[in-house]
């Protein structure tokens, strides 16, 4: 009955996002990353199975659902921030991600101007940086107990939620 009850649910999420247009039901396209590092080296993220809705759809739009989701209703923001602290980014960018030996996460100041958007940061987050910010995609770094796309994504939509900047714009909405 439980389980019945959550795939019902999921079913009727996606469908609300396939309504609105958010989510296209057939996917062919695919987001195409390139390395932070020298040389903007492309790499490749591909869905695997297991993957979330949310996941698939990312991998095909570049957009991350999650970022959306998450500043109608913070309270889902925390599953992002439990993420944060089960990897371990605490460490460097500090509990709430305002920075600590790694720079804050939350303020103006980007080391490269494409993290505004959703598909820049996940870029630096899987593929890392050449000044310190270590590679976290499974795929990426060939090791099946780093992170799955999805960790990803939801640590983005969280980072996103907390964000202290002043720019109005917030690129990563639109
Ligand atoms: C070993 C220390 C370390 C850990 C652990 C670490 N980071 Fe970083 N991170 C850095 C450093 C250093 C930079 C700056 C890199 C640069 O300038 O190239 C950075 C940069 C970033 C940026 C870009 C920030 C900006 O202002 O442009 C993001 C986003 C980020 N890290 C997310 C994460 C996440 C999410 C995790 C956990 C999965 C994580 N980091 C774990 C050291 C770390």
């Amino acid at each position: 009955m439980k389980g019945k009850m959550a795939v019902g649910k999921t079913t009727l999420f996606v469908s609300m996002l396939a309504g609105a247009g958010i989510m296209p039901l057939e996917a062919s396209a695919e987001c195409k990353f390139e390395s932070i590092k020298a040389g903007n080296q492309p790499f490749v993220v591909k869905p695997m199975e297991g993957d979330t809705p949310e996941a698939k759809h990312f991998l095909t739009s570049c957009i991350n659902p999650y970022t959306k989701l998450y500043v109608a209703d913070p309270e889902k923001a925390k599953e992002g921030k439990k993420k944060f602290g089960f990897w371990s980014c605490t460490q460097c960018h500090g509990g709430n991600a305002g920075g600590q030996t790694g720079p804050s996460i939350l303020d103006d100041t980007w080391q490269y101007s494409r993290i505004v958007t959703d598909k820049g940061m996940f870029e630096i987050i899987a593929g890392g940086s050449d000044a310190g910010m270590p590679a976290w995609h499974q795929q990426v770094g060939g090791n099946p107990e780093l992170m799955s796309t999805d960790d990803i994504l939801k640590i983005i939509g969280w980072l996103r939620v907390s964000y202290k900047g002043k720019d109005p714009e917030k690129p990563w909405l639109h």
